[in-house]
């Protein structure tokens, strides 16, 4: 990992260690600046586009040694122009920070504008560079001991030099980029540490750092306040549950200016409860992802400056097996009055989160509610781990999540929720049950149908008003396997596309 990453728009006097430039399939011939730049390095790029084995495919990225003028050129494959997406050239990226770290390079010149054949975005490629190298420079070696003792010791920075016209927005990608990985760090952080009051912790003082109001209700004061389904699923917990409350409020904004909600599942772990999960798949860590998610958007969007006010809220608890744990056929009331039987204890999320949009519409009064949540297995069933299941009861919001998802690279798609998904949970000595026994039908719509009855106040009786969009992380929370700019481990999925959500709000 570089230690540090800084970026300029200074050009060094002496010869780049490494030069960054970026290729469609199209391009037979090079374009203009790219041929100047050819000979001033003694034309390997044009031999090497001679030889049979050159391709600029999808997201490869090619090393050459030039004779003269840069002592590496990396070229970075776009395929073909036609079906370019931004993810691409985030992938391109972070495989070159992970070569010119391997190198030991110090200082990078990126010319990646000519390749847009004078259409280029500036803003857009700024933001994308500062944004991929953040991410690909993360790393989570806290917990490497002994064994790994010389890796961790050492210690590079790297410089990295763009157009001046790219400069403001390649910073903005860098804040946004490391506010991603803090998201990461909390949710790579082992249960043993990253227990409920560590949550609370680390949002106290990231708050205290960006300028964020930051207030924590308690488990007694949410007992107090009747949050029923925090206090059922924490009271099992190592440490007690939570709920915690970020705003954003800048100065500027009109006073009557409804604000934007976030609300983020934060469970540290989720054995499952007594329900308990099978021995095998009980890595349950990432559990708190959605929460993460909130809390680093919510530095993100403080740290930018957006001119929205947005409030974030994560209710964090863990779910544990204990003396005191909550049971099978418990019944708990909640924050708005609505009852629910607990058919099954590791439907764990949606209790949490019922409080926290129930509490959260009542206070804040949002003109939108944004909710994440690794709730079900069962979307990834639905629609694999590439993307989000989202569901939205707003066109105009739909728009404004989904065209984020997309110029973000973190995908969703929509998913129904009539009536009759609510009308499934109808319980028998309570209002509602958490799950179906024993009924895997429409099993990720069940969750998304649970939390309708929490967002607003007509919610216990009718569907949602308030624009609300539900958005199922369990398949993207976390990836398997190296994806660039990504590292098998946790991906932080959500803070960019809410980010870049507040970042073009329209008001609903
Ligand atoms: N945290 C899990 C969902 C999950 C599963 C996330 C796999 C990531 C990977 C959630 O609390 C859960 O256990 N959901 C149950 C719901 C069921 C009991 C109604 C599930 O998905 O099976
Ligand atoms: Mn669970
Ligand atoms: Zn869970």
């Amino acid at each position: 990992m570089y230690q540090k990453i800084t970026l300029t728009s200074s050009v060094s006097k002496s010869q780049p260690q490494a030069l960054i430039i970026a290729l469609f399939q199209e391009q037979d011939k090079l374009p203009r600046a790219y041929q100047v730049l050819d000979k001033e390095l003694g034309g390997c790029l044009g031999q090497a586009m001679k030889r049979d084995e050159f391709t600029v495919a999808s997201g490869k990225v090619t090393c050459l040694y030039p004779t003269q003028g840069a002592d590496r050129l990396y070229l970075i494959g776009l395929g073909s122009r036609d079906t370019f997406k931004y993810d691409t050239l985030r992938t391109g990226l972070g495989k070159v920070l992970q070569l010119v770290k391997e190198a030991a390079v110090t200082r990078v010149h990126t010319e990646l504008a000519p390749v847009f054949n004078g259409s280029v975005d500036h803003a857009k490629l700024g933001f994308t560079i500062g944004e991929s190298f953040t991410l690909a420079n993360f790393t989570f070696d806290d917990y490497k001991g002994a064994v790994n003792a010389s890796d961790k010791a050492r210690k590079l920075s790297l410089t990295v030099e763009l157009p001046k016209e790219q400069l403001k927005s390649a910073k903005d990608g860098a804040t946004v980029g490391d506010a991603t990985n803090f998201a990461r760090t909390l949710a790579a952080t082992p249960p043993n540490v990253a227990n409920p009051d560590f949550i609370v912790k680390q949002c106290r003082s990231m708050s205290r750092k960006v300028g964020l109001k930051c207030t924590v209700i308690d488990s007694k004061k949410a007992k107090s306040l009747g949050m029923g389904g925090l206090v059922a699923v924490g009271q099992g917990g190592s440490t007690p549950p939570a709920l915690i409350c970020m705003e954003h409020k800048p100065a500027k904004t009109k006073a009557n200016a409804k604000p934007i909600m976030l609300v983020g599942k934060a469970v540290t772990f989720d054995t499952g409860g007594y329900s308990l999960k099978p021995g095998g798949g009980m890595g349950m860590k990432y559990d708190k992802c959605g929460g993460m998610a909130v809390i680093g958007a919510m530095q993100a969007i403080a740290a930018l400056k957006l001119n929205v006010h947005v409030v974030g809220l994560v209710p964090t608890a863990e779910n544990m097996v204990d003396t005191v744990a909550y049971r099978p056929n418990d019944i708990v009331t909640f924050f708005n009055g609505v009852t629910a039987e607990v058919t099954n204890t590791d439907a764990e999320g949606r209790l949490i989160l019922a409080d926290a949009l129930a509490y959260g519409t009542k206070t804040y009064k949002p003109q939108a509610v944004i909710d994440l949540a690794t709730l079900t297995g069962g979307v990834v069933v639905a629609l694999g781990s590439f993307c989000a299941g989202a569901w939205v009861n707003d066109s105009s919001l739909h728009q404004q999540v989904f065209d984020a998802g997309e110029a973000a690279g973190e995908r969703l798609w929509r998913l129904p929720l009539w009536q009759e998904h609510r009308d499934m949970l109808k319980g028998t000595h309570s209002d509602i049950v958490n799950s179906c026994v024993g009924v895997r039908d429409a099993h990720p719509i069940q969750g998304a149908a649970f939390l309708s009855y929490f967002v607003g106040d007509e919610a216990p009786t009718a569907m949602p008003k308030t624009p609300w969009a539900h958005l199922d992380i369990a398949g993207t929370s976390d990836i398997k396997d190296d994806k660039l700019p990504f590292v098998k481990g946790p991906t932080g999925f959500g803070v960019r596309l809410l980010a870049e959500m507040i970042s073009n709000w329209k008001d609903i």
